[in-house]
């Protein structure tokens, strides 16, 4: 059995914390917890934020050897990573799925290999719910329902219930499109005064959302009277304002109300700036959670099935110049 040095490393620390000028020694390499994390890609900010809080966390000073494997937004590339995982008798595997369904029998296998997954970010969509130990993210439909509160709001606000709305979607498929989108909906069923004029592919990428808007506003004979674009995550509101300005809109008060998830610092920057009308959190700091999860399976435990991170939203007024220089990504 593999002697853990996580709770050595600890021990170390606290002792050596009254030792001004030692420095604790690495742990012993065959005593490090070996974690496979399967990232998405690097398609968006919060996705860059959300794997070096990974790489801050799996450290070899912490206890962990990490191996790290970037799908760049392809499940296959996923699925092989897994598969490696296996091979390489990794101690736990970090699953961020690019998409709901299509887990089944990957996961089966490294359940076979007595190897538990932590899914992180996103959720699975798989029958047997045993095939990984816990899920730790954000509630995506929740983020969709704060959004339509405050459109709710704002349509009210401006004493018109008529709204024109441009829906950016996220990558097909993922639980952040899919949460997202269905708050969307049901507010579209339940308000006829508000029209859906487009709905489109955004990937959750900046190039993308442009050429789509781009496309889309080049289409139409006569500029549509936009509203609202709801935009499923911030690089996707960058690429949309960028392709509505470029054709003479103006975003922001005044103009079309662009709704965004994430609240990066880029994005509550413009959100401050008055440019971005809401931004709704989406946390990527996820590191500490997944390892809190490992921590508590060392230890023996069984750790809870489903971990919310905590998550609030932004508009001009609740912002500060303070509150944006300190967020971490
Ligand atoms: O799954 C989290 C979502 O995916 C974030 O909103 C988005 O930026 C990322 O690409």
């Amino acid at each position: 059995m593999k002697i853990r040095w996580i709770l050595p490393a600890l021990i170390s620390a606290v002792i050596l914390s009254g030792c001004a000028g030692q420095t604790p020694s690495p742990p012993p390499e065959d005593a490090l917890i070996v974690v496979g994390i399967s990232q998405v890609g690097a398609e968006s900010d919060w996705r860059v934020a959300n794997s070096e809080s990974m790489k801050a966390v799996f450290t070899e000073s912490g206890g962990y050897r990490l191996l790290f494997e970037d799908a760049k937004q392809k499940q296959e590339n996923q699925i092989t990573a897994i598969r490696k995982f296996i091979q390489q008798k990794v101690d736990y595997i970090v699953l961020l799925p690019l998409r709901e369904t299509g887990w089944d029998s990957v996961l089966q296998e490294a359940k076979d290999a007595g190897i538990p997954v932590i899914v992180a970010d996103r959720m699975v969509d798989v029958k047997d719910e045993t095939l990984f130990i816990a899920h730790v993210g954000s509630n995506f439909r929740m983020e969709g329902e704060k959004a339509v509160a405050w459109l709710e709001d704002y349509a009210r606000s401006r004493g018109k219930e008529t709204l024109n709305i441009i829906h950016i979607q996220g990558t097909m498929g993922s639980t952040a499109q899919i949460g997202r989108t269905a708050a969307l909906e049901q507010a579209l069923e339940s308000h006829a005064d508000w029209t859906l004029q487009v709905r489109l592919d955004g990937d959750f990428t900046q190039a993308k959302t442009y050429e789509e808007v781009k496309q889309y506003l080049s289409e139409q004979e006569v500029p549509p009277e936009i509203d609202v674009v709801y935009c499923e995550n911030d690089n996707e509101a960058f690429g949309a304002i960028q392709a509505l300005e470029e054709a003479g809109y103006t975003c922001g008060e005044g103009g079309i109300a662009v709704i965004s998830f994430d609240a990066t610092r880029n994005c509550l920057t413009q959100c401050l700036n008055g440019k971005i009308s809401l931004a709704v959190e989406c946390n990527p700091l996820l590191g500490p959670l997944t390892a809190g999860v490992i921590r508590i399976l060392e230890a023996g435990g069984t750790p809870e099935k489903e971990h919310y991170i905590e998550e609030r939203s932004f508009t001009k007024e609740t912002l500060t110049e303070e509150l944006i220089s300190a967020r971490l990504y």
